[in-house]
């Protein structure tokens, strides 16, 4: 099926995408930076999940930065709209095929920990998988990657020294944290806001973390970027609703498009 994807895009453009953005909840406006872009809806590619979430497109985008030829998934498939760990990566396995080597990962996000601040960006620095669930269950596709691998570092290390230069020429301000997955869709508890801050989560979230072990197995060098669109449950003495988190997506949609524009030829660069 993977295979069927890869011949299904590459026979609909000559664009050879050696990067790979994933855009989260509400954060989809770096696509229309692309220049000779080919958009693609996900329905169209073969064995492609739709994405149901309000605030993701769904649909792949192929074009230029530059020199650079990327890919850019707006929309991704998570596993609380009921989508198996499989599907949930699918997208994350097709760019590995089409060649894609540096993948940035952004997601909306709850705040855990209190410097954190609503609509700042955090660099992932490492993860809690909390969703139940790892998408390397089941058998090993050995030409794939190992059937145990490695996770010590699955958010490049120089990835995020890059990221801190550009965010500091830019201006822009970063924090860095560890992201704990939950498998949602209900927002936490309070308590269990707690009980993640004991284990070491900077920030809670419902995606990125299946997509980031899929990379790390297939060598994919990775960099995740967190969007605090709310603090998380108990935090503040107020609800958390889904449009509040749009909203502060919405707010912060300038300021990552204008960090990924210079951010993708620098670690296209330091790619190692
Ligand atoms: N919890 C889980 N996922 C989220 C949150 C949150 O508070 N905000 C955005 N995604």
């Amino acid at each position: 099926m993977i295979l069927d994807a890869k011949a299904c895009i590459e026979s609909r453009t000559a664009l050879r995408p050696t990067i790979g953005v994933v855009l989260g909840s509400g954060l989809g406006a770096f696509a229309d930076e692309l220049a000779a872009r080919l958009e693609i809806p996900y329905s169209e590619i073969p064995g492609w999940p739709a994405s149901t979430a309000v605030g993701h497109a769904g649909k792949l985008i192929l074009g230029k930065l530059g020199r650079l030829e990327v890919a850019v998934m707006a929309g991704r498939a998570h596993l609380y709209e009921g989508y198996s760990p499989a599907q949930a990566t699918y997208g994350v396995r097709v760019l590995g095929s089409l060649g894609v080597r540096t993948l940035v990962l952004t997601n909306a996000a709850g705040g855990i920990n209190p410097s954190l601040k609503r609509g700042g960006l955090v660099l992932i620095s490492d993860h809690i998988n909390m969703q139940g669930c790892n998408p390397l269950a089941g058998p090993n596709d050995d030409a794939l990657g190992p059937r145990f691998p490695d996770m010590s570092e699955v958010y490049s290390r120089a990835f995020r020294e890059k990221a801190k230069q550009v965010a500091a020429r830019l201006g822009i301000q970063v924090a860095e944290g560890i992201y704990a997955a939950m498998l949602g869709p209900s927002y936490e508890t309070p308590a269990e806001i707690r009980y993640l801050r004991t284990i070491g989560a900077d920030l809670v979230g419902m995606s990125t973390v299946p997509e980031a072990i899929v990379a790390s197995h297939m060598g994919i060098e990775t960099l995740g970027i967190s969007c605090v669109t709310n603090m998380a449950a108990g935090i503040l003495p107020r609800k958390i609703n889904h449009e509040e988190v749009l909203e502060t997506g919405a707010m912060v949609r300038d300021t990552l498009v204008k960090f990924l524009k210079a951010l993708l030829p620098s670690l296209a660069e330091a790619a190692g």
